[in-house]
């Protein structure tokens, strides 16, 4: 341990003790072996012939004490460096056996359910109805949801007084009468978009608008935010047995093959003769459960447009006549599916838990 020997490195000359090139030598052999182990077992046990407590790295920390006053500190200095490159060397390979063990996997193995959103209950019912009435060649449109006045009441045969034209009924943006189409709003019903089709449109027309319109009301049966599907017929000859048979249509092919309809008189300022519709319970089949007492439930509005309506639009009414239906996506989808909510403004509402459910 004290034999004494001279290298040179290079241009300087220095002193190394023997133990310092026992040091040297270690090193090398361990980086050798660690190098060439095949598993972590392998690398494990070479980790504690080099650092277990009675390990080579070990022995020569504690021989340390016996190296001359003189040279100690920097014998000390070359075993930390020698013990921290080979550490460094282990973690390394561990490292790769890591990786190389993760290439292996089990096909077997159940999958991890990946979430995955889907579309929004109304935007399916609206995809839905669309589809419906375009296979009888109804058109998709979609019109302004923000209004003039006179495309939702004036051109609709409303009188001034009328009381859907009321602050407290429709929400207003402004409240400049005396524009030329009056204030604007945001849409009540989607009949406005009757008005924008026969005016930008020569009969025949065949349009299913769907928009959202915006009523003063919110409680758990109604929305201040809703969908309506506008349905819209003109040409000669448009008669009300055309309307019955649309209806008939939409009630089979939406809700079902055993579903009718039924008109009862109603009122609406846009049409004459104007119609309540029904359709048949799908539990009763129409002949009265506890579910719909009378076997019918209503669904919607519907009509012959008004003459006033098709003059205002520049159509002769003596030559051409149509029809109007107009009804709410969230109430005919709900009842296609049976989905009972509480409130009906959980549809609207951001919460995951109640949208994953619909
Ligand atoms: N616009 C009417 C409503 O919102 C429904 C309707 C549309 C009635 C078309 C007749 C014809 O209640």
């Amino acid at each position: 341990m004290t034999s004494e020997r001279r290298f040179f490195i290079g241009t300087r000359c220095c002193k190394l003790t023997y133990m310092q090139e026992e040091i040297m030598n270690l090193k090398n052999q361990a980086m050798a072996q660690i190098m060439g182990a095949k598993d972590g077992n392998e690398l494990e046990q070479i980790r504690i012939d080099l650092f277990g407590r009675s390990g080579k790295l070990t022995e020569l920390f504690k021989n340390i004490k016996n190296v001359p006053d003189l040279e100690r500190k920097q014998v000390g200095q070359t075993i930390n460096e020698v013990k921290n490159t080979i550490e460094g060397l282990i973690a390394n390979q561990k490292n790769s056996f890591k990786e190389n063990a993760r290439e292996w996997f089990d096909p077997t193995m159940p999958a991890k359910k990946v979430k995955s959103g889907h579309l929004h209950f109304i935007t399916r019912a609206i995809d839905d109805i669309s589809a419906t009435f375009e296979k009888i060649g109804f058109v998709r449109q979609r019109y302004p949801e923000v209004e003039w006045d006179y495309f939702a009441f004036g051109a609709l045969n409303f009188p001034d007084n009328h009381p859907a034209r009321d602050d407290w009924e429709t929400f207003f943006v402004d409240t400049d009468k005396s524009k030329k189409y009056g204030p604007m709003l945001l849409t009540p019903h989607t009949s406005s978009g009757q008005i924008r089709e026969m005016l930008s449109n020569i009969p025949p027309i065949r349009m299913i608008n769907i928009a959202k319109c915006y009523r003063r009301q919110s409680d758990a049966r109604h929305l201040t935010m809703f969908h309506q599907f506008e349905g819209l017929v003109v040409d000669k000859n448009i008669s009300i047995i055309n309307l019955k048979g649309t209806l008939d249509y939409f009630a089979k092919t939406y809700f079902g093959p055993n579903r009718i309809t039924r008109i009862r008189p109603y009122h609406f300022q846009f049409t004459e003769p104007s119609f309540e519709v029904d359709i048949s319970c799908n539990v009763c089949n129409g002949r009265g459960c506890k579910l719909c007492k009378e076997g019918w439930v209503e669904i919607g509005g519907a009509g012959m447009v008004h003459p006033n309506v098709l003059e205002e639009c520049g159509l002769d009414h003596k030559i051409y006549s149509g029809f109007a239906f107009g009804w709410g996506v969230e109430k005919v989808s709900m009842m296609k599916s049976g989905l009972s909510i509480p409130d009906i403004r959980l549809l609207y509402s951001s919460d995951l838990r109640n949208l994953e459910q619909i």
